[in-house]
């Protein structure tokens, strides 16, 4: 009997393919995301489920799906999950590294530079018919290459954000839980920073940490206060990194430049105020999103849920040694 797997979310035809070859599937390929209870009850007795950040798997969840053994992110960051309830459980938790990390470095930097160069109100200006003519002071915006990068979190996305900074001859720091070994920083040219440090000292900051407890409000008022007057700062993670209402403050008053926003608090519902902001640039959280990055990660999570679930050990299995220890 092939395991009994639930896709909450539209994922492309090669996937399914691919699973429907190992397992009995059940789709949501109409792509509307299921509530708690819908989500509960479609599950019921299935054995695997293949999610996305749109879904809340916690304890109460499962509680309702006694079968359930695995649960497989489409995505790297799995911070909808409650994997403690799940090693708890021993259900198995993947997810979807390494396969979005150029694209979504390609993304915060997209966003560095439209934020720099101030794309989003000129496209606007353009569109609105409003351009007369070159002036040598028009749309003045500010340098990227030679400029100070600030890269908070130097993970694999963080380093190829540092890597594409070597084409543009700029300096860059980094803070990291941990730092990284001396041959990648020399690798990437880049300096361990303390955190305030890198605060007032970089010119650009991209945030591309985990969110957890811990990195709840990583940057609120206080420390968007220590940042230059000039900086730019770039959320390419995930929204709750970013106190959303002290950063509109911020952006208002002119404590900052600019910034270049992937992600919010409470998506896909963001503070309206960032739509009366001209000094900002808005995208819908895709920093994954290029066709064939969300291939990858479809079919990444397609291949932990099979492993999972046939008696293999699944490639990104984010819960193991907890599963593991408890037996
Ligand atoms: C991730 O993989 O965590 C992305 O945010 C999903 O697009």
């Amino acid at each position: 009997m092939k395991p009994k797997v639930l896709v909450t979310r539209e994922v492309f035809d090669d996937t399914l393919e691919f699973l429907a070859h190992h397992c009995d599937v059940d789709a949501n390929q109409a792509d509307a995301a299921y509530t708690p209870d819908a989500l509960a009850a479609k599950i019921g007795a299935r054995d695997g489920l293949m999610c996305a950040l749109t879904d809340r798997v916690d304890a109460a969840l499962l509680e309702r799906c006694p079968r359930l053994k695995a649960v497989a992110n489409i995505a790297v960051g799995y911070n909808n999950i409650d994997v403690p309830a799940c090693s708890a459980r021993g259900i198995m938790v993947t997810n979807t590294p390494g396969v979005l990390d150029d694209s979504t470095a390609d993304l915060a930097w997209t966003l560095m530079l439209a934020a720099a160069r101030r794309i989003t109100e000129v496209e606007s200006y353009i569109r609105n018919g409003e351009w007369t003519g070159w002036k040598l002071k028009q749309w003045l915006g500010v340098d990227v290459h030679h400029a100070t990068l600030g890269i908070v979190g130097m993970g694999r996305i963080g380093q190829a954000i540092a890597k594409r900074a070597m084409g543009f001859d700029m300096k860059v720091i980094y803070h990291n839980r941990k730092r990284v070994a001396p041959e990648v920083e020399a690798r990437l040219n880049a300096q361990y920073a303390g955190m305030d440090e890198l605060l007032a000292q970089a010119d650009f900051i991209i945030l591309q940490v985990p969110f957890s407890p811990d990195t709840h409000h990583l940057i609120g008022a206080a420390q968007l206060k220590k940042m230059k007057p000039t900086a730019i700062l770039v959320n390419s993670t995930r929204g709750g990194v970013v106190d959303d209402a002290a950063l509109i403050a911020a952006l208002r008053d002119g404590t900052i430049r600019a910034a270049g926003l992937d992600v919010f608090e409470n998506e896909p519902k963001l503070n309206p105020a960032f739509l009366d902001l001209k000094n900002v640039v808005l995208a819908p959280h895709i920093g994954s999103s290029t066709e064939a990055t969300r291939r990858a990660m479809a079919m990444t999570a397609a291949q932990n849920l099979v492993a999972a679930l046939t008696g293999g050990t699944p490639p990104n299995w984010v819960n193991k040694d907890a599963v593991a220890k408890r037996g």
